[in-house]
């Protein structure tokens, strides 16, 4: 049930706007006649702005030179943004790079968001606020399903970090009553991923061994099970959580695990790839029942110190409170994925 209906234009500030969640963020709020402004870090250049020209709404957004690791920087434009929304999905947001980053990391996912939540804290005008939670902040499986409520123990950097900042989001609710709401997110793709996270690895790199412009790929722990959802569901979630009359956490996902290796052969499939599975361990390979040929390959390279099996999400807080349930399903992502690769990547 929907409390405040956003109908009148509201100033909607995006951290991260230039990612995944923050592109089809902003296009989400520009459907629905809001102003957007963007905060960037760095040069606004070509290879940073694809998804935004993708969605054809680059010229729409205004942009801000912002970075949560400097105080000054969000200072400076939540003063002059003055908004009235503000989604934070600013981060290090590869968990593999958190190992070799935990610094960095935690700089801009902790004290980036605390920054966030401290602004609307002192805001004059009154300021809502999500912060993109993870997953990951359940780390060790304890309960069987995972909902708002469970046990929380994270064992990677930035789970830590994630959790960081979603229990000082219930700090700033509790201690100031700030409007935080956290979407405890389970993984999230769609055409617009980065290719450093494996589903876009897998279908960029699937789509060149179709088109015989490479031989076969490598992965890292095919066994690891994620819960993948289209960031496009969640979008439309996280824009209800700021319409409730009450601030809240919210944990969305499919309900749904699959291995990596599932992912492959649901990739080969869109594909017309028969694919088999052969060896173990890092022996094993993926062959093209067609051709007799190896196109997937494991190499340790890209396994992690320490990669904590997800647990199976208990959505039914989001489905009650916003009304909401996914239109995607994994095969229909998956589709989606590769038609765009077939399109884009030469
Ligand atoms: N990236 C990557 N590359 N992961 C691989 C590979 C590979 O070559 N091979 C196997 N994997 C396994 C990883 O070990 C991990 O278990 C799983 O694939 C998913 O990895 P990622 O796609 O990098 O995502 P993630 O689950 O670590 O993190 C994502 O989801 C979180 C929510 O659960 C990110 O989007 C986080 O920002 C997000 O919070």
């Amino acid at each position: 049930m929907r409390d405040i209906d956003m109908k009148s234009s509201q100033t909607v500030l995006i951290t991260g706007i230039l990612g995944q969640d923050g592109s089809y963020l902003a296009q989400h709020a520009l459907n629905r006649g809001h102003r957007v402004v963007g905060g960037i870090r760095g040069e606004l250049c070509s290879d940073r702005d694809w998804r935004l020209r993708h969605l054809g709404i680059r010229e729409d957004i205004e942009f801000m030179s912002l970075d949560l690791i400097q105080p000054d920087s969000i200072d400076r434009v939540l003063r002059q943004a003055r908004p009235d929304l503000i989604f934070n999905f600013a981060a290090q947001s590869s968990v593999g790079d958190s190992f070799k980053f935990p610094l960095e990391t935690a700089e801009a996912g902790g004290m980036g968001a605390l920054r966030v939540f401290e602004h609307a804290r002192h805001a004059t005008k009154s300021c809502r606020v999500f912060q993109a939670s993870s997953s990951e902040i359940f780390g060790d499986i304890t309960d069987s399903h995972h909902s708002e409520d469970s046990f929380f123990n994270p064992k990677t950097p930035y789970g830590a970090t994630k959790l960081f900042a979603h229990i000082m989001a219930e700090a700033y609710r509790a201690s100031y009553g700030t409007f935080v709401s956290t979407g405890i997110l389970f993984n999230h793709e769609s055409p617009l991923r980065g290719s450093n996270f494996v589903t876009k690895k897998i279908t960029q790199n699937m789509v060149a061994v179709h088109r015989g412009e490479i031989e076969s790929f490598s992965l890292g722990n095919l066994d690891a099970k994620r819960d993948w959802s289209h960031a496009v569901d969640f979008v439309e979630a996280i824009w209800a959580m700021l319409e409730l009359e009450q601030p809240n956490n919210f944990v969305l996902a499919s309900g749904r695990l699959h291995s990596v290796r599932e992912f492959v052969n649901f990739t080969a499939e869109a594909l017309g790839i028969r694919i088999e599975w052969t060896g173990e361990g890092t022996d094993e390979r993926g062959i093209n029942v067609a051709t007799g040929r190896t196109i997937v390959t494991v190499n340790p390279e890209f396994y992690r110190p320490y990669d904590p099996a997800q647990p199976l999400a208990d959505t039914r807080k989001a489905q009650k409170i916003l009304g909401w349930s996914p239109r995607y399903d994994l095969p229909k992502l998956i589709q989606e994925m590769v038609e765009f690769d077939l399109q884009t990547s030469c």
